[in-house]
């Protein structure tokens, strides 16, 4: 195996991907805390079909084989995702990026991947656009490994909980939200 792929890469997304996403969407450890499938297959086939540079998916590889998912796009680009935040007191600087993410065998997590991810996911942001001035996550306050897996790649939680929408049902209304700042 090639030197460069060992460890955790990112890779962007190709149309070969998306039957592996569509089993990764549909694995119980992500529709525990990731509703709405079908919306999410969409957004990545849409993104095979009209490839746009402020909504990047990428593939994440473990020693070369796939094992995770990263989309990375700017809030103000997505109606859906900025009133998400703002009718809900969070304030989203123009220019804000945000992701969704997920590793896809749940006997591949609580190993250090996904932090390793999102350090990876965060210096692509900043090199696609040098402009953005954060990157701004909601996560469910049940959600612990998605939220220690951020504040260990350097991630911030603003101060107290937020009361959004759950995502999926039954779940409660609080959630936390992480920002990494460029500047
Ligand atoms: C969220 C997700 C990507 C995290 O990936 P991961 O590889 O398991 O994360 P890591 O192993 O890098 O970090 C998990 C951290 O949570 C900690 N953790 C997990 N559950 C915990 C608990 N119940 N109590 C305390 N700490 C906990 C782990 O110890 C680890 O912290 P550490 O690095 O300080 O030891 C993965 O769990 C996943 O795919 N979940 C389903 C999809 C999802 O929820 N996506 C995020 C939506 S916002």
């Amino acid at each position: 195996m090639a030197q460069q792929q060992l460890g955790v890469q990112l890779r962007p997304m190709t149309a070969e991907d998306l039957p592996t996403l569509d089993e990764w969407f549909n694995e119980p450890h992500v529709t525990k805390h990731w509703g709405n499938v079908a919306a999410r297959l969409e957004a990545a086939k849409q993104a095979v079909e009209h490839p746009r540079w402020d909504d990047q998916h990428d593939m994440v590889t473990l020693d070369g084989e796939p094992a995770g998912y990263v989309r990375r796009f700017r809030v103000h680009e997505f109606a859906d995702r900025l009133a998400r935040f703002t009718d809900n007191g969070v304030d989203v600087p123009k220019g804000a990026w945000t992701f969704d993410f997920l590793i896809g065998d749940s006997s591949a997590t609580q190993r250090g991947i996904g932090r390793r991810m999102l350090m990876q996911a965060v210096e692509r942001t900043e090199r696609d656009d040098p402009s953005a001035p954060c990157i701004l996550i909601p996560v469910h306050q049940d959600n612990v490994s998605s939220w220690k897996a951020m504040q260990g790649a350097g991630f911030m939680n603003l101060p107290g909980v937020y009361d959004l929408p759950p995502l999926v049902e039954g779940q409660s209304r609080n959630h936390l939200v992480l920002r990494h700042n460029f500047r």
